[in-house]
């Protein structure tokens, strides 16, 4: 049938359509937290699905599977033994909300604290879906510079004064500390008393997104912020999407009460799927420890192989750290590269990558960077696309240069 009906009188006026259909993914894909498809405990899961099935399936009958609008308890309990564990953080499960990924959770707090022309801080580079949402909501960030050890406190200090000066109060501070996107880096503990006590300072909140924290293989996991407040001033969240599968769209906020109440009338979906997060509260907590133990050898080497593969590809025209956990690579490519242009380029080719002005508070400051996912494609396919990727970079910018005995 061809549509022959004109929408476009009805449709909201500032909604735009999406950028396009899809098309599947193309050759070379380093965009998308996606996980190594190998690495999704597929057999354990479907197991895990069956036992608590049979056991309360009958549940389903009922919206909050007899639990209640923050989610199935199990779940719950299950993410507040894990957080004590794994992350220092002592959890009322009454304090966790689950949410259909971590982005409702960002959505959720969004919603419950901002409005058009309110200001928000953020690390100079941060998650490039927090910011376009943020600029979809009319809101101002501020970025303040990261360096190894994460967010660094004395700008944040200098930024909070002059705003105050202003006459501003920052709705809150967003920070990834451990694992931080796109940068990598682990905020020091040092560094969340800084902010924590900052924050406390000037009266503002901070939102804690732990995206990555179960991701890191090198060091010692820090305590969460959150952990280490006594005020309930920090809104946290957390995501299975990264640890186990990001299609299973489980996240979860933690706040106290006065905080939850707000975020859960703006939750109108009726509840997350139940499925997933019954095979999850089966599964976790006998198996999580074990398999993010494995996950995290699997996206070490691969992360191994595209630090091998940039190095070999762009020499010294490339720099970057190499991440101490997660999915990504931050890299750094000389002054005149744009990687707005670089990205266009090399996605008619096949070879999809994010530039930094996605991922940049300041768009102009990212412009000659870019993030690369290594969670998802095989060490082929990652020593192919980078090597691709200089080749299409050398034709669009001349870098690297070929005499920079780079083989192909
Ligand atoms: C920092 C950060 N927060 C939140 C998300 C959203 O993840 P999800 O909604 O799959 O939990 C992502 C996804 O990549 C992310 O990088």
């Amino acid at each position: 049938m061809q549509m022959s009906f004109d929408y476009a009188p009805f449709f909201r006026a500032d909604l735009p359509p999406a950028a396009a259909r899809w098309t599947g993914f193309p050759e070379y894909n380093f965009v998308g937290g996606h996980n190594d498809a190998d690495g999704v405990p597929v057999a354990a899961l479907a197991d895990a699905l069956t036992n608590v099935m049979q056991r309360d399936g009958k549940r389903l009958a009922t919206y909050g599977m007899g639990y209640g609008s923050l989610g199935y308890g199990p779940l719950r309990d299950c993410i507040a033994a894990m957080l004590e564990a794994r992350a220092g953080m002592a959890t009322d499960p009454d304090n966790i909300l689950i949410t259909t990924g971590s982005l409702q959770g960002i959505d959720l707090v969004n919603g419950a604290l901002l409005a058009p022309g309110d200001t928000v801080i953020v690390e100079a580079v941060s998650y490039g879906g927090t910011l376009s949402r943020l600029r979809s909501l009319g809101v101002d960030y501020r970025g303040i510079e990261v360096d190894g050890d994460g967010m660094r406190t004395d700008h944040l200090a200098e930024v909070l004064a002059a705003l105050k000066q202003d006459g501003v109060r920052p709705k809150f501070i967003y920070t990834i500390p451990t694992v931080q996107n796109p940068s990598g880096t682990v905020m020091s503990v040092q560094r969340r008393r800084e902010l924590l006590s900052l924050a406390a300072e000037y009266g503002i909140p901070i939102f804690e997104d732990d995206c990555y924290a179960d991701l890191l293989w090198e060091g010692e996991r820090p305590a969460t912020i959150r952990s280490m407040d006594q005020a309930g001033q920090v809104i946290y969240c957390g995501t299975f999407s990264k640890s186990i599968a990001p299609a299973l769209r489980i996240g979860y906020v933690v706040a106290d009460w006065p905080v939850l109440s707000r975020l859960l009338p703006l939750k109108t979906d009726g509840g997350c799927g139940a499925l997933e997060q019954m095979a999850l509260a089966e599964y976790c907590p006998s198996q999580f420890d074990r398999h993010v133990d494995e996950l995290q050898k699997t996206l070490r080497e691969k992360c191994r192989v595209m630090v091998g593969a940039l190095e070999e590809q762009f020499g010294a025209a490339a720099e970057f750290s190499a991440p101490k956990g997660g999915i990504f690579i931050w890299v750094s490519l000389p002054e005149d590269v744009d990687t707005d242009q670089l990205a266009k380029a090399a996605a008619a080719q096949g070879v999809l990558i994010n530039p930094g002005s996605e991922w940049s508070a300041d768009a102009n400051s990212g412009r000659h960077r870019l993030r690369l996912c290594f969670g998802h494609p095989s060490h082929e396919t990652i020593r192919a696309g980078v090597a691709r990727l200089a080749e299409i970079c050398h034709d669009e910018f001349g870098v690297p240069m070929r005499s920079a005995n780079v083989e192909r």
